[in-house]
């Protein structure tokens, strides 16, 4: 039996590599195919068509369950891509920081929002490359990643999501892939016929596992919603973490 310390050692080792792995293909293999997706003036294949409309669901989503005016909220936006779901806080007036550990993808999102005239009236906003858990971007009203931790193991994530907790005030909202009968065919096939464009695998989750999870290990927070959404080629699931 490994002991503890050991134990969080072969985790943080894992959580390195993957985030390594993950940096290298955002911030190379899959940038342009990214900022394609998430542009709303692209056309896109019937496949990615649908990504990107089950991408919008879930975005309108977490902006309902934040709420519609932000002013004199902080919000850290972990993992924000290309900084689609920034800048719909920014319009809502939050003051949000948005990392992401692809220094393409921030730089693609600062020039986004320096092109939106209208979001200059909004919240302040600052886009930075580095790792969403650096503890110096401080403490958060509110913390949300959309589709940042699907690349983690379960394991890997449940820490990422027990280190945000401790700098959120209020919510962490998050999405996971939900382990499907017909995603966990997909998966087994997927692995008799590997893909070459070395993007990380997808980590999907059972929901009964995840919950398990949070409530042995994020202490002081409970689900106060949950929602899947699915189009054809996009399974995604919000959860919502309330302080106690
Ligand atoms: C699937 S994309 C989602 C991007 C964005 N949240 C969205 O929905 O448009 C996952 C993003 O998480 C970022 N990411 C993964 N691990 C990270 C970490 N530890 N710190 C900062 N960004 C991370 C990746 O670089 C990538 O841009």
């Amino acid at each position: 039996m490994l002991w503890k310390q050991d134990r969080a050692l072969l985790l943080e080792q894992e959580y390195q590599a993957k985030r390594h792995q993950i940096a290298q293909y955002f911030d190379k293999t899959a940038v342009k195919a990214w900022e394609r997706l998430t542009s709303n003036d692209e056309s896109l294949s019937f496949i990615r068509e649908s990504v990107r409309a089950g991408r919008e669901k879930m975005q309108q989503h977490i902006l309902e369950r934040i709420g519609d005016n932000l002013s004199g909220k902080s919000v850290l936006d972990a993992g924000c891509g290309t900084g689609v779901l920034a800048m719909d806080l920014i319009a809502r007036n939050a003051n949000v920081v948005a990392v992401d550990i692809s220094p393409s993808l921030i730089k693609i999102a600062r020039e986004r929002f320096s092109r939106y005239e209208k979001l200059k009236n909004g919240g302040d906003v600052k886009f930075v490359w580095g790792d969403m858990l650096d503890p110096t971007f401080g403490d958060f009203d509110h913390i949300v990643f959309m589709d940042s931790t699907i690349h983690y193991k379960s394991t890997n994530a449940i820490g990422l999501i027990n280190k945000l907790c401790s700098r959120a005030r209020e919510s962490i909202i998050f999405t996971f892939v939900p382990l499907t009968p017909l995603l966990a065919i997909k998966f087994t096939l997927g692995k008799f016929f590997p893909k070459g464009d070395r993007a990380p695998a997808i980590e999907p989750a059972s929901e009964r596992s995840l919950c398990d999870l949070i409530s042995r290990n994020v202490h002081g927070w409970e689900i106060s919603g949950m929602k899947r959404v699915s189009t054809y080629f996009y399974t995604s699931q919000a959860v919502e973490l309330r302080r106690v």
